[in-house]
């Protein structure tokens, strides 16, 4: 075996290996046909199957258990899998060899990556999230953004893409003539100090805003002129604008910084100098029309109740610009200066349209060369328990602020209790610690554990529960390994890149396997951009760990079963430390 067939795993080498006996069987026509090797649906057929010889039966001419057996004469997988066998109407099924396993765990221990590898031809990923607006509430909404898109980013990283996570604040519009209005008016020394000024909530002072705005006719003028103004560039206004967009980023930041999420504030105003030119681009390529005095293009496939296709506006009759002529400038931004070739926007599925809107308007356009993948992962709604939109016991929306701090606090109160029940006594400083980590985690997880389509119900108790498929249960998991190492006062970096790992129980045989699937379960989230992949893949390796050293003496094990069975341990704890890293969580060594 070549040194780069060593490292790959089963099922890429798998993959190959019946390419070539499609070759070899059926001649080079074949060699661009899926060999179709999937895990098999239940492991009683084995570990993987392949239907290729169902699929391939109507283009040979022959019988589904005849190809099979055909392919089977040319199909060398010896020492990797047991001799395929042939079920059904001609399903191949393959069970990996434990020798072969063995062989590829050892690798996997001596690996930091763990049997992961680096890309070799990496990609330029932007991955658009958070995205709040200034002034505004950063809501739920906005929460899973950070949470999904944060995890997307860490995964792409990982596997080695040049990623930039941009966030696309809506930092621009017409509010803002309200909001500097409204500034001048009630924080007239706002503008003539030079230290920034704490407007407070600023979420308050958007809403006396837009009550002055709704009732006053005089303040409406005066915040249009404001709008002019800070369109001309006028020094005062954006001052003032500024000021707004300053006080709102502490505030996000905050945030950021509690759950650990790096992010470049690109936002909406970056993009303001760029407008013109997409309008008058698009009106060159014979795109643009005019509808009821604004510029808009019409779209193919979308259409009112009369059947007549909808526009999409990119300039309103007064001139100004929306949302959508944002976008259309960003992504040309992106591919043309920042040079993505991928582009992903996370938002929640309200928005699916306008973004299929403007990806078609920019494929029309021609800004979308074909090598350029831009999609739209949607996320539904979060709701309370009650299955309604999320909101505090007084009917108000939750700050975001409010419901981190209430994850820490439940989770403080959790460990007491069970520190409480064990007789433990522990220092204020790790209780604290400890609850931090675990509430954060338990918001993190519980979000990006579920499909992220369909909506989402936020329930502390059922996040910090330390059973099923939550943070605390993983955490918890990866605490028992390294309560093993201190309890046999083993270091698991000694036990040295050669140890043999042997399966021998079907505990092993079971764990051993699900840890070799690490690298194909981050490919398939790599493409699928669903992180609760990823998360039901830790939590299955948790319970298998557990079923494991329920039923394996580890310490007591004689050797050479002692090492190997601690080499498993370690490779299961960091399997999950690395998973869970990916999805933004840290772990804690005691808790
Ligand atoms: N600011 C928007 C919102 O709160 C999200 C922006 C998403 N990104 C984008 N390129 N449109 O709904």
């Amino acid at each position: 075996m070549s040194s780069s067939n060593n490292c790959r795993h089963p099922f890429e080498q798998l993959r190959s290996k019946f390419t070539q006996a499609l070759i070899s069987a059926f001649g080079s026509d074949l060699a661009e046909i899926d060999p179709m090797v999937v895990p098999a649906s239940n492991p009683k057929f084995g570990d993987y199957q392949s239907n290729v010889a169902l699929a391939l039966s109507k283009q040979l001419g022959q019988p589904p258990r005849v190809i099979a057996q055909t392919l089977l004469q040319y199909l060398d997988v010896g020492g990797i899998c047991q001799a395929p066998t042939i079920a059904g109407p001609g399903f191949i099924n393959l069970s990996l060899e434990p020798t072969y396993l063995e062989t590829k765990l050892k690798d996997m221990f001596s690996d930091p990556r763990l049997g992961v590898e680096p890309l070799r031809i990496a990609k330029r990923i932007i991955v658009d999230f958070s995205s709040p607006n200034i002034a505004k509430e950063m809501h739920v909404g906005h929460l899973r953004s950070t949470i999904i898109g944060d995890s997307i980013a860490r995964i792409l990283e990982f596997r080695g893409h040049d990623v930039l996570r941009l966030n696309h604040v809506g930092d621009w519009g017409t509010q803002f003539g309200m909001l500097i209005a409204y500034l001048r008016e009630a924080y007239p020394e706002a503008l003539t100090k030079s230290d920034a000024l704490d407007l407070g909530d600023l979420v308050a002072f958007y809403r006396q805003a837009k009550q002055r705005f709704d009732t006053d006719e005089k303040f409406q003028a005066i915040a249009r002129q404001e709008v002019v103004k800070l369109q001309a560039g006028e020094q005062d206004s954006r001052k003032a604008w500024q000021l707004l967009c300053e006080q709102s980023r502490r505030e996000f930041q905050a945030i950021y910084d509690s759950l650990d999420i790096q992010l470049t504030e690109r936002g909406e105003s970056f993009y303001n100098p760029l407008l013109p030119d997409v309008i008058a681009d698009l009106k060159h390529s014979g795109l643009l029309e005019e509808s009821a005095g604004a510029s808009c293009v019409f779209l193919e496939g979308f259409t009112n109740k009369e059947g007549q296709p909808l526009p999409l506006i990119v300039q309103k009759s007064d001139g100004g610009y929306n949302y959508a002529t944002t976008d259309l400038a960003a992504l040309r931004y992106r591919i043309e200066q920042d040079g993505a070739q991928r582009i992903i926007y996370v938002t929640d599925s309200g928005q699916a349209n306008h973004f299929a809107q403007v990806f078609q308007v920019a494929h029309r356009a021609g800004w979308l060369p074909d090598n350029v993948e831009v999609v739209h992962i949607p996320f539904g709604l979060v709701q309370g328990e009650d299955g309604k939109k999320l909101k505090t016991r007084s009917g108000e929306t939750i700050r975001l602020r409010d419901l981190l701090d209430e994850a820490v606090t439940r989770a403080y109160k959790d460990i007491e209790s069970r520190l409480n029940e064990e007789d433990r006594n522990e220092t204020e400083q790790f209780k604290s610690y400890v609850a931090k980590v675990v509430g954060i985690s338990a918001v993190k997880y519980s979000d990006l554990s579920q499909n992220r389509s369909s909506n989402y119900i936020f329930s502390f108790d059922k996040m910090l529960a330390l059973q099923g498929n939550t943070a605390p249960y993983m955490l918890y998991a990866y605490v028992r390994v390294q309560g093993i190492s201190r309890k046999g006062n083993i270091d698991f970096e000694q036990l040295g890149t050669d140890v043999s790992i042997l399966l021998q129980e079907d505990a092993e045989l079971v764990l051993g396997k699900h840890l070799l699937q690490l690298s194909e379960v981050l490919s398939e989230v790599e493409q699928d951009l669903l992180p609760n992949r990823l998360c039901q893949y830790l939590f299955e390796l948790s319970q298998k760990f557990n079923q494991f050293y329920d039923q394996c003496r580890v310490l007591q094990a004689e050797e050479p079963k002692r090492s190997s069975r601690l080499a498993l341990c370690d490779l299961a704890a960091r399997t999950l430390k690395l998973g869970l890293s990916l999805l933004g969580i840290t772990v804690l060594e005691r808790m």
